[in-house]
């Protein structure tokens, strides 16, 4: 596997620092699109953890992923004061439309991942998400209608 020498690369930059882990998974995730789960068990090798930790940390991170994302990634928050302000409907509307399942995902063109977060810190302005790193505050169905159309076109 051509990766390995990178994830190695990675080990040897990183690994020596106090709390390599999640700095570790960011630059393996930025130089892979995701963190495969076959490089899980190297990564945990290389910092002397069990892969059930490496694991654990993955998915706890909404950050993390271990499939690439679509061309376009949009976040919206469904955390309580968004929730508050209607991000539930939206969310639901919007895997609807998308024809994904409930917990979001990828479409199947690889055009647009719709994710969850939890709190972008704009809840004085919610409900929120992000649409590829660019915030989008005070959303309501025609906004999010157009998010995701911008997304997939
Ligand atoms: Fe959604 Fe804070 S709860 S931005």
């Amino acid at each position: 596997d051509p990766r390995l020498a990178q994830v190695h690369a990675i080990l040897s930059e990183l690994g020596a620092q106090p709390g390599p882990l999640l700095p570790v998974l960011h630059a393996v995730q930025d130089a892979f699109g995701c963190i495969p789960p076959e490089l899980v068990g190297p990564i945990a090798e290389g910092l002397n953890l069990s892969r059930a930790e490496v694991h654990g940390v993955i998915t706890y991170y909404h950050h993390f992923r271990s499939e690439p994302a679509g061309r376009h990634v949009l976040e919206v928050c469904r955390a309580e004061s968004c929730q508050a302000m209607g991000s539930e409907a939206l969310w639901h509307e919007a895997c609807a439309g998308l024809g994904l399942p409930a917990g979001g995902g990828t479409t199947v063109d690889g055009a647009l991942t719709l994710e969850p977060v939890y709190c972008l810190g704009l809840c004085a302005q919610s409900p929120a998400a992000m649409l590829d790193g660019h915030p989008h505050a005070r959303l309501d169905t025609g906004r999010m209608s157009s998010l995701v159309a911008r997304s997939v076109e």
